[in-house]
């Protein structure tokens, strides 16, 4: 019987190495995939960066990744204290490999400017970091295997705001039960990984090309953004 056991647990190791790489794999049942990708990481914000980005881009057995040109890491200012998150590029950003950079971000640096913020003093990722093909939403599969690699780049970054655009990263980080229509521009502290934050959800840019009166509430929303950032004192660089 426990040979059996042992017998089945190395069988199910060897399927799990081939199918994911991040993770380790431990019998017990309830710690079975044990997230092992903080351990390799410094006090160097930047080495960490770089680290995770690696580490993404070593991904195995993902869709996301072999359909995809190059990874989407980030952009803006790994020192800001904003922290974006939208869904997962597009095909601009997986032709230029930086987020944010087609349509949608366009009118994100409209909506940035209006708050007299730009990419100077914002740091802006995806939930995953490589393009859907067609543009699909990605699975859930997809966004929970990204998941800990999005919780470990918000503690690197450790951002004492994070902005959350679109159902996609509402959902990934706070919870699958909310939509973003009713969760939308209300601030809900939040502890992430190792670090505490305050979040906000609004429509992501998007959506508001599809449905320009919706606007209106992600103003308010950027309202609340530029407050909270007066409040917490935050010094705002570039
Ligand atoms: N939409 C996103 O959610 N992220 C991008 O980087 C671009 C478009």
């Amino acid at each position: 019987m426990k040979n059996k056991l042992i017998i089945k647990n190395t069988k199910s190791k060897f399927y799990h190495k081939l199918l994911n790489n991040e993770v380790v794999y431990d019998k017990k049942p309830l710690k079975r995939y044990k997230q092992n990708i903080t351990s390799v990481y410094s006090k160097d914000k930047f080495k960490n960066l770089d680290l995770l980005k690696n580490k993404i881009n070593s991904i195995k057995n993902c869709e996301l990744k072999n359909s995809a040109q190059q990874i989407v890491f980030s952009d803006g200012n790994p020192d800001a204290k904003v922290m974006i998150i939208g869904e997962g590029p597009g095909a601009n950003e997986d032709k230029e490999g930086k987020p944010f950079v087609g349509r949608a971000g366009k009118l994100l640096d409209k909506m940035l400017q209006a708050i007299k913020l730009s990419r100077n003093n914002v740091y802006i990722s995806n939930v995953v970091n490589f393009r859907p093909p067609l543009n699909r939403r990605p699975t859930d599969a997809e966004i929970n295997r990204y998941l800990p690699f999005l919780t470990n780049h918000i503690e690197i970054i450790s951002p004492k705001i994070l902005l959350l655009l679109g159902s996609t990263a509402l959902n990934a980080l706070v919870g699958n039960e909310i939509v973003i229509s009713k969760a939308r521009g209300k601030w809900i502290k939040k502890k992430i990984g190792k670090i505490n934050t305050e979040v906000i959800a609004s429509f992501h840019p998007a959506f508001l090309m599809r449905q320009p009166e919706q606007k209106k509430y992600a103003w308010e929303d950027l309202k609340m953004v530029r407050k909270k950032i007066s409040e917490l004192k935050i010094k705002l660089n570039g």
